[in-house]
């Protein structure tokens, strides 16, 4: 009755064609968007995996979490009434994201989560990555990762852990800040919260490719395209991610990474006092510190 992966991610945004850019020529997502007002992009089999909308916010509008199907939403959301968090049914809003069934409810900071099963698979249609990125590792680990900033950790905890069943992958001190990681599937982490009085919901979200050279490339063609590195390349103490951040066009960052650790049965849990073993310098100007 657990969320099973994060299945896919909405961003607002004031500036789409610098994220069509940003998406295509250094990303590499497959651009299958049908209107002017949305753009959605493709990374693997899944009609889409990121949307991104003409708004306001520059930030994470809504989060997918999936479900294995109608039976485990249904004994999800009897567990999230139980914990006073109520779900509603939202049929039109499953038919624009093309999944069978959704139920819609917001996080303890207001952070719309949708819960649903049934994604469209678009096999049929080959992804063809536009810089020739191999593959991404998705399947049964979902889109990747997201780092969320809340305001109270205690109320963003109960709501994931005990409501939506993430589980403890690991914890991390980084400055001031206290960094929780959590997993839904074998992915080292699915979600990791840091509490900090910060007005956007996303630190940042991280894809993960199959194949150790299309880091390289990615790293190059971002700095062919001027886009902010706002961690060097390095490879993160708790996950083994093998990564380098830049910035998006709405401020945020993408961690784009090669080789993230999984978690097996036997996985105990651990704490930190450093993001990385080596590298992920930051840029002066941008911080100091970047939550794995
Ligand atoms: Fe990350």
């Amino acid at each position: 009755m657990n969320v099973r992966s994060l299945g896919y991610l909405g961003v607002q945004s004031n500036k789409l064609d610098a994220w069509r850019q940003y998406c295509t020529d250094f990303l590499g997502l497959m651009d299958v968007s049908s209107s002017d007002a949305e753009q959605r992009y493709r990374m693997d089999n899944q009609a889409w995996r990121l949307s991104v909308c003409k708004g306001e916010q520059e930030d994470l509008s809504y989060v997918g979490f999936e479900v294995s199907n109608g039976e485990s939403l249904a004994e999800l959301r009897a567990r999230l009434e139980s914990l006073g968090y109520h779900a509603q049914r939202d049929d039109e809003l499953a038919a624009d994201r093309g999944v069978i069934e959704l139920w819609r409810l917001t996080d303890p900071d207001g952070l719309q989560i949708e819960l649903y099963h049934g994604a469209t698979d678009v096999s049929e249609c080959r992804f063809v990555s536009p810089t020739g990125v191999k593959g991404f590792v998705t399947a049964e680990e979902g889109f990747g990762h997201i780092v969320l900033y809340t305001k109270d950790i205690e109320l963003k905890k109960r709501f994931y852990l005990d409501g939506l069943g993430f589980r403890l992958s690991d914890t991390m001190t980084l400055g001031p800040a206290e960094v929780i990681f959590l997993h839904c599937n074998t992915r080292h982490h699915t979600l990791a919260l840091a509490e900090a009085p910060v007005e956007r919901h996303l630190n940042h979200l991280m894809l993960q490719v199959a194949e150790f050279n299309d880091v390289g490339y990615a790293l190059d063609k971002a700095m062919e395209m001027d886009i902010p590195i706002t961690a060097s390349l390095g490879c993160h103490t708790n996950d083994r991610m093998l990564s380098f951040y830049a910035q998006t066009p709405s401020g945020f960052d993408v961690e784009f990474g090669f080789g993230g650790a999984t978690i097996g049965p036997n996985w105990s849990v651990a704490h930190y006092n450093s993001a990385s073993l080596w590298g992920h310098k930051r840029d002066a100007l941008m911080g100091s510190t970047t939550p794995d």
